[in-house]
């Protein structure tokens, strides 16, 4: 079983309420299932791309344009993505820590999905939708916020959007560990609500680590 974990969180360990859920998460995991293979992926120590021109045409040209065929540069524009595309489609499960910044996920997340979410890579267009072009099996997410957040707060563009897109690309088993209020709450709460992240994270390495990889045809 391969899980890739993606971090967008520029703060040391010590220091982010979102990495300490996943400390506590990939321990757990590893103590339930050592053999479970974990790539890291620190979005701040390797960043992606934004999406340039060469790269979109290059991705997305093929649809509209029969026949298209990419140039040298517009090709190389889509290294990163490549190679992104080719971890991803790997794993079995994904996991995305980060906190929330302006209701939404950290700019370099959504450069991430940029890069992976893309026609020919992790889905193909279909008549009547999107068919998967992976086997990720599950999404994970670690978020921690200042504020509190019920289920369905219309605040909320980060959860929302990345059930979305992966919802579109055919992974419906999203579970999510949010430490919300961490700030302007008052010391107890913001120690509680970690907490109980702390046991939903742990919970859900519990599940992931009773997984099994699918026998696939062929
Ligand atoms: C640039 C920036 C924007 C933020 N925007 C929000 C926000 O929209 N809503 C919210 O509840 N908290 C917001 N916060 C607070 C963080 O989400 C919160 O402190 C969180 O616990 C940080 O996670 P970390 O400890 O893993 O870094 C923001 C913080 C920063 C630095």
């Amino acid at each position: 079983m391969n899980v890739l974990h993606i971090c967008a969180n520029p703060r040391p360990v010590q220091e982010s309420v979102s990495k300490q859920l996943a400390t506590a998460f990939f321990m757990r995991l590893a103590e339930r299932n050592p053999d479970i293979n974990v790539t890291n992926v620190d979005l701040y120590q390797s960043p992606p791309p934004f999406l340039t021109l060469p790269a979109f045409r290059c991705v997305w040209q093929p649809l509209t344009e029969p026949g298209y065929k990419p140039t040298t540069g517009e090709y190389n524009a889509t290294a990163y993505s490549r190679q992104q595309v080719e971890q991803l489609k790997q794993s079995d499960v994904l996991v995305l820590t980060m906190p929330m910044w302006n209701y939404s996920m950290p700019a370099i997340m959504k450069a991430w999905l940029d890069q992976v979410i893309i026609p020919g890579g992790t889905f193909a267009f279909e008549e009547g939708g999107a068919k998967p072009l992976h086997h990720l099996q599950k999404v994970v997410l670690l978020i921690s916020s200042a504020d509190d957040f019920k289920e369905e707060d219309p605040r909320d563009g980060l959860t929302r959007e990345l059930r979305a897109t992966f919802e579109f690309i055919g992974v419906t088993d999203i579970s999510i560990a949010w430490a919300d209020g961490q700030y302007g709450h008052g010391e107890d709460e913001a120690k509680e609500h970690k907490e109980i992240a702390t046991e939903t994270a742990q919970d859900i390495a519990d599940e992931v680590a009773e997984m099994t990889t699918p026998v696939t045809e062929g």
